[in-house]
């Protein structure tokens, strides 16, 4: 059901943003586009988004005297990050407004609670199970069948906390491997998808109701890490219908006032399963900022400042590539070709896996 629209927000009020990294710096510049000021709260001194605000609270989320600080000077608060500690986003909430929902994020904390939402709105995944040790994987894996795919349920991004599980895998052995990245939140064990392409559809929604969604987008990965987001998606019509019914299907059932990212694999027979949830930007929306009536960025800040949500129609394809680690020693190369966008998020150190910037390279049109 909707929710009563909110007045706007005025211009020259303060948007709150927790996480400091680049989908934070992005967001805020899309916020100074419409005249707002925003104020980021994270742990590093040199995060990205600190480099483009001038307020930022540099603290440990589970500073309390901080975050009641923070508050009291913000109108409106979002996340750029969706592993803030739960008990953060609560002490925000329980004082200023605060979108997407806590109880939205503590879904998509964990990859069990994503999946058991997905069951409960009719929306399909693929097999999954909770394990909680080595002998509870031992025997999911015998009624599962390989292969499978195991992933701690918490704090896992990039492929980090997986195991692929194939008939001759030591079980005991990708138990050790998965729980070193564990926090203590348990496993789930997935039943491999041999998928003919992974798409992703960014669907925002306004406090009034009102869903927009992007097209669906083609994600592929390279070390499981997004490496290029190509746009459109290059799948049947009927499987990107929906996923994007989907999507906004989700953005309803979950209460979203914001972003909902939502990560999907399309099967050979048109199937469409979801594997992930974002509540917030989504690296496979870069694209929208060079080649979007409405960016990613400003959508979220028009969500959640109760502004009317901009038009999602694209002016170009495009395909987007992610500059990770060294990636971005040659960076200024890709400036020689006219029709590519460089985005540098300010990183000075270029450590293997890190998201240093991504390049569209965009094909209008017309
Ligand atoms: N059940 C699965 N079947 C096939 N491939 C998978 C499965 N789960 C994950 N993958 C592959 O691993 C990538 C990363 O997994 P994902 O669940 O998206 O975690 P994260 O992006 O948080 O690391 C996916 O984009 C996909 O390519
Ligand atoms: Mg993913």
């Amino acid at each position: 059901m909707a929710n009563p629209a909110s007045s706007p927000l005025r211009p020259g009020a303060v948007i709150g943003i927790l996480g400091g990294g680049q989908l934070g710096r992005m967001t805020a510049i899309a916020a100074a586009h419409l005249g707002y000021r925003s104020h980021v709260f994270c742990p590093d001194a040199d995060a990205p988004a600190t480099h483009v605000t001038s307020r930022a609270t540099i603290a440990p989320y589970e500073d309390e005297a901080a975050l009641a600080a923070f508050a009291a000077a913000v109108d409106v608060v979002t996340i750029e990050f969706e592993n803030i500690p739960l008990t953060a986003a609560q002490f925000l909430a329980a004082r200023v407004p605060f979108h997407p929902d806590p109880a939205i994020l503590s879904i998509c904390q964990n990859r069990l609670r994503e999946k058991e939402f997905c069951g409960k709105i009719g929306v399909p995944t693929t097999r999954y199970t909770s394990v909680t040790d080595a002998a509870s994987l031992a025997a999911a894996v015998a009624d599962m069948g390989s292969p499978c795919v195991l992933k701690t349920a918490e704090m896992g991004y990039d492929g980090k906390g997986q195991v692929a599980i194939a008939a001759d895998t030591d079980l005991g052995a990708a138990w050790a491997g998965m729980a070193q990245a564990a926090t203590g939140a348990g496993a789930i064990l997935e039943r491999y998808v041999d998928f003919r392409l992974e798409v992703s559809v960014i669907v925002a929604r306004g406090s009034d109701g009102a869903r927009q969604t992007f097209v669906p987008v083609e994600n592929q990965h390279k070390h499981h890490i997004l490496d290029q987001t190509i746009v459109p998606a290059r799948a049947p019509a009927k499987a990107l219908d929906k996923a994007e019914g989907i999507a906004r299907h989700m953005a309803a059932e979950i209460g979203l006032v914001g972003l909902l990212a939502i990560e999907m694999f399309v099967t050979g027979d048109g199937e469409v399963l979801v594997n992930e949830l974002a509540p917030r930007p989504h690296n496979s929306g870069h694209w929208t900022l060079d080649a979007c009536v409405t960016s990613q960025f400003e959508q979220l800040v028009r969500a959640i400042a109760g502004l009317p949500l901009g038009s999602t129609e694209p002016l170009a394809d495009a395909v987007m590539k992610n500059l990770v680690g060294d990636d971005v020693a040659s960076a200024s190369t890709h400036l020689n070709d006219p029709r590519a966008k460089l985005h540098l998020y300010g990183k000075t150190e270029a450590r293997p896996g890190r998201k240093m910037g991504h390049v569209t390279r965009i094909n209008p049109k017309y």
